[in-house]
């Protein structure tokens, strides 16, 4: 040992990389060579070196694949025998492997070369991974491997012609759920001792390998779903141990094989969905032990034999969709074990055998779409069947006469009855609540009369329930409430009249309402909105009236709402479902408005913002050509406007005592947070389990010793719609601002709240102030932002900050920094809501950083009149769709806002000023000198004779554009950009602007 350690250590160990793995076993298989020569006399058992081929081969076979859940960790090639890893089975005298079991251990990559070495395994199963590729290796020449099991991997490629060659021992095989393509090769012939053979749900085409009948010992085959074709050969009757053959799924023609009664040993025959033809064969009736027989979709013909009542032990007869005819034969009532019988689509004719009262075990009887005529016969009341599906034949008779023999023997496992597309008459029978087990009641497209009945409320199981197509009257009973589990009602195209009833909401799981076409009045009942899984409802064509619950805006799961053609009135709803809505579904309701139905609704709230006396603005985007007033006249909706504002007004103060209300009661429940000035902060917020949580996305949390300051009054830069904003330092010097957000309940949850926070803090752009952190407590929200020195936007233009007032070049400046900005959020899918020249700040070096921007996002929610109330300080820059109720709020208004602040900071003016008798609207103002061709006049008065009119002109114009009234006339901000760009070098291709 110790001289072999040297040559270890020192001369070879350095020549190669340690961890190269087939170099380690090179040495192991060496070091036994060695080990062999020099203490054969000692060693010589346990080195057997044979022993290592199985580790040898298993070791490679780990090389190839990959363990992302590390099943196989305990397979160290260093161990001198494998039998104690996972999955490995040896045979405990000859300690040679003998199974190999690694099902469903989400193993991926290929089976290569390794698992040869396991000369003595008789089971190989790696079912339910992910191996791929092709299997090359002829695994079947393992002499002593019976059991091959690769089913449910995603192996792909033909099978090797001589796979199969030297099949030792094989008695089952399977492949089954992989994508092997290709032929069945023909070498399969020669596994003579195969008994099993699944190799379903590939891509294997072609026809069956000829031979395939001489494998004697089989018992089971399943090649169902692949792409097999051609004709079943013959010689089947060979197969005397054959119990279960399924051919399904695949595209074979041509007849059954006559051989087929030869095995008579058949339990399970499925030949379902293929293109098999011509009738049955007689010999068939010699299977008198199969249980199971699918003939489902294929092209059989003719009547079904009488024979059929000799297999008397069959469950299952499935015959459907073909084309077979005549009566069904009084022979199929010899099958008393029948459970199921599906002849469903083929061309039965009269009605079914009275025999079949004695089918007692008989749980589903499907014969829909047939040509059945005749009543119904007595004994489908007199088995306990739990479906019966008759749909679509020619079945007569009252359904009262049906119900009544029902009843006598009242089915309680009935779970599915089908009787629709029928020549059904009568009334629906009251007994109809009686089976409690009912999941599913198609009674639709009969000739049913007269009420529902209320016992329909009975029915408490009750999923689906269809009566359409029917002349049903009367009113829905209010008792369809207490169907509490419907999912489905249908009763459309019929004469119901009365109102939908209010009770509907107790039906809480239903997806799917269908009332249309009957003569439904009243209301449309809020009680609709509470059905919370709706998805689809239609109630066109009816005599609805009245106005639409605003509630159902609420829903959330709606995809399909069709009111068309009733006599409703009033605005829709907004939001939700409704901002979308089809105008087909709303349409042939006279009295309906919204933007859907292309009609303004009349009773609007007063428009916060639209102060335009003359407001017609018809085209917008371009420049409208009737507005040529210099100065607007006290015009009786002017008065009006102002009297909206004057409202606006005291709205304004009472939210604001409003907030100071809450700010009071917030600074009292947050003791350590006060905003009396002085106050110290004590506690620092990280180690204050109790404070809250304070978040820095930098990672920065040295935020205790600026925290003094935190809130501190004296440090107050303002106030805004959102909060009041404050300066502090954190604990590197680095100045910060924060925002302490007000009215605290309207804030998120805690969840929401940092999940919209967090969404916000990735958001970076040089011209946006970046949200660096956050502070959390239920009662208290702090947002942390870089802290901007130079003063806002609007304290610059009207407030003369700086002295020095701004140049045309610094203007232009921050117009294109601030439409960036707005660019890049919207292509982040934020909408800023609240932009003004206050929420603008101007850095050091004269760079506009927009700031507030998504704050509307943490509302709980993105409601139009909290929203409009949170930035009524916005006057002047909020879009008109705030005020109406129809118009869905998109980042549009944002471009609205937009405009108004690039005509601010072109004239520097506010957007509306207030002079003694009259109300000026900034881009009314500038709209009509363009008119008059004066437009000049309105740049900054401070500007006058030093600025370039080739610039600001189209500026202006621009900022018209932005501020037309319908959104969808305005540019998004990219388009503004560029045109911005433009404007400043006209060198790279002019663009007219109006
Ligand atoms: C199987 O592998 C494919 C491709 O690598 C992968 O997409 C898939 O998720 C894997 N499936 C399982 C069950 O591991
Ligand atoms: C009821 O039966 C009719 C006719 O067979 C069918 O069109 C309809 O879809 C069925 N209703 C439901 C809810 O399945």
């Amino acid at each position: 040992m110790h001289f072999w350690e040297v040559v270890f250590d020192g001369s070879i160990g350095s020549a190669f990389p340690l961890h190269s793995l087939s170099w380690r076993l090179q040495m192991k298989r060496l070091f036994c060579v060695f080990a062999l020569l020099l203490l054969a006399p000692i060693y010589a058992i346990s080195l057997n070196p044979s022993l290592n081929d199985d580790v040898l081969g298993l070791i490679v076979f780990k090389a190839d694949i990959q363990d992302p859940n590390g099943k196989l960790v305990s397979w160290n090639e260093e161990d001198d025998t494998p039998c104690n890893w996972v999955g490995v089975k040896c045979n405990p005298r000859s300690n040679r492997v003998i199974e190999l079991v690694l099902d469903d251990f989400s193993l991926s990559g290929r089976i290569r070369r390794g698992l040869l070495q396991l000369q003595f395994i008789q089971k190989l199963s790696l079912a339910k991974n992910n191996l791929t590729g092709s299997i090359s290796l002829s695994l079947a020449q393992l002499e002593n491997l019976r059991v091959i099991d690769l089913s449910e991997n995603s192996l792909s490629g033909p099978i090797p012609g001589d796979f199969f060659q030297q099949c030792g021992s094989l008695r089952s095989i399977s492949l089954a759920n992989n994508k092997f393509s290709g032929q069945i090769p023909d070498s399969l012939s020669s596994c003579s001792t195969l008994a099993a053979i699944n190799f379903s749900s590939n891509q294997f085409l072609g026809s069956l390998p000829p031979g395939i009948w001489s494998l004697l010992a089989l018992r089971s085959l399943d090649l169902s779903n692949n792409l097999l074709d051609g004709e079943i050969p013959e010689g089947i009757e060979g197969l005397n141990n054959l119990r279960t053959i399924n051919l399904g799924k695949n595209q074979f023609s041509g007849q059954i094989p006559d051989g087929i009664g030869g095995c008579l040993l058949l339990r399970s025959i499925d030949f379902s969905e293929n293109s098999l033809s011509g009738d049955l064969p007689t010999s068939m009736q010699k299977l008198t032990l199969c249980t199971d027989l699918n003939l489902r979709k294929n092209s059989f013909v003719g009547e079904v034999p009488e024979w059929i009542g000799e297999l008397k032990r069959l469950e299952t007869l499935d015959l459907s969709e073909n084309s077979f005819s005549g009566q069904v034969p009084t022979s199929i009532g010899q099958l008393q074990s029948l459970k199921v019988l599906n002849i469903s689509m083929n061309a039965f004719t009269e009605s079914l055998p009275e025999s079949m009262i004695n089918c007692k075990n008989l749980l589903a009887l499907d014969i829909s779409w047939n040509l059945l005529t005749g009543s119904l016969p007595s004994w489908v009341f007199e088995l306990d069947l739990q479906k019966v599906l008759l749909s679509g034949n020619k079945v007569s008779g009252s359904m009262d006469s049906l119900f009544s023999s029902w009843m006598e023997n009242l089915n309680q496992k009935l779970q599915v009855l089908d009787l629709s597309q029928n020549a059904l008459s009568g009334e629906i029978p009251s007994a109809v609540g009686n089976f409690s087990g009912l999941l599913f009641l198609n009674l639709s497209r009969n000739s049913l009369i007269g009420n529902i009945p209320a016992s329909i409320g009975e029915s408490k199981a009750l999923n689906i329930l269809d009566l359409s197509e029917n002349q049903l009257n009367g009113s829905i009973p209010s008792e369809i409430g207490g169907a509490v589990s419907l999912k489905e009602l249908r009763l459309e195209k019929n004469s119901l009249a009365g109102n939908i009833p209010l009770s509907i909401e107790n039906c809480s799981s239903l997806t799917s309402l269908i009332l249309s076409q009957n003569n439904l009045t009243g209301q449309i009942p809020a009680a609709i909105a509470k059905l919370n899984y709706l998805q689809t409802a239609d109630l066109s064509f009816n005599k609805l009236t009245g106005s639409l619950p605003k509630q159902l805006a609420n829903l959330p799961g709606l995809i399909s709402f069709n009111i068309s053609h009733n006599q409703l009135e009033g605005d829709l709803p907004v939001g939700g479902f409704f901002n979308t809505i089809s105008p087909s579904s709303v349409s042939g309701n006279p009295s309906l408005c919204g933007s859907v139905v292309n009609k303004t609704c009349r009773t609007v709230l007063p428009k916060p913002i639209v102060l335009n006396p003359n407001s017609s603005d018809s085209t917008p985007g371009t420049i409208p050509q009737n507005l040529g007033h210099k100065k607007i006249i006290l015009s009786i909706s002017a008065l009006i406007a102002i009297g909206a504002a004057a409202v606006i007004v005291i709205g304004v103060i009472a939210i604001t005592v409003l907030n100071l209300h809450v700010r009071a009661s917030t600074s009292r429940s947050a003791a350590a947070l006060t905003l009396s000035g002085g106050d110290d902060f004590s506690h620092s917020p990280t180690t204050d389990g109790n404070s809250g949580k304070l978040v820095m996305f930098s990672g920065d949390p040295d935020f205790s010793t600026g925290a003094h300051a935190l809130l501190n009054k004296d440090c107050e830069l303002g106030r805004g719609g959102f909060g009041a904003v404050y300066r502090t330092v954190l604990g590197d010097g680095r100045p910060v601002a924060i925002k302490k957000l007000t009215v605290s309940s309207l804030v998120k949850s805690q969840e929401d709240f940092e999940r919209e926070v967090k969404k916000l803090g990735k958001i970076r752009h040089q011209n946006l102030v970046a949200l660096e952190g956050y502070y959390w407590t239920s009662s208290l929200q702090l947002l942390i932002h870089e802290f901007v020195s130079g003063g806002s936007l609007y304290k610059h233009l009207h407030e003369g900050l700086g002295k020095n007032f701004l140049s045309w070049n610094e203007r232009f400046n921050i117009i294109l920094g601030t439409a960036k900005s707005l660019a890049y959020l919207h292509q982040m899918n934020i909408i800023h809501y609240n932009l003004k020249s206050s929420n603008i700040l101007i850095d050091g070096s004269g760079e506009p950083k927009v700031s507030d921007f998504g704050l509307a996002r943490l509302l709980p929610m993105l409601d139009r009149y909290v929203l409009s109330s949170k930035i009524q300080s916005a006057l002047g820059y909020m879009a008109p769709e705030f005020a109406c109720r129809t118009v869905k709020i998109t980042e549009k208004c944002d471009v609205y806002g937009f405009g108004v602040l690039v005509l601010e900071v072109v004239t520097g003016k506010r957007p509306v000023e207030y002079m003694e008798d009259d109300v000026v609207v900034l881009c009314d103002m500038v709209r009509g000198a363009l008119e008059e061709g004066r437009v000049e006049e309105c740049v900054d008065r401070k500007l006058q004779g030093n600025f370039p009119a080739e610039e600001a002109i189209p500026v202006m114009k621009l900022g018209l554009i932005c501020t037309s009234q319908v959104p969808s006339n305005r540019p998004d901000m990219g388009e503004v950009v560029n045109i911005l760009e433009l404007i400043r070098c006209p060198s790279e291709g002019q663009e007219e602007l109006v």
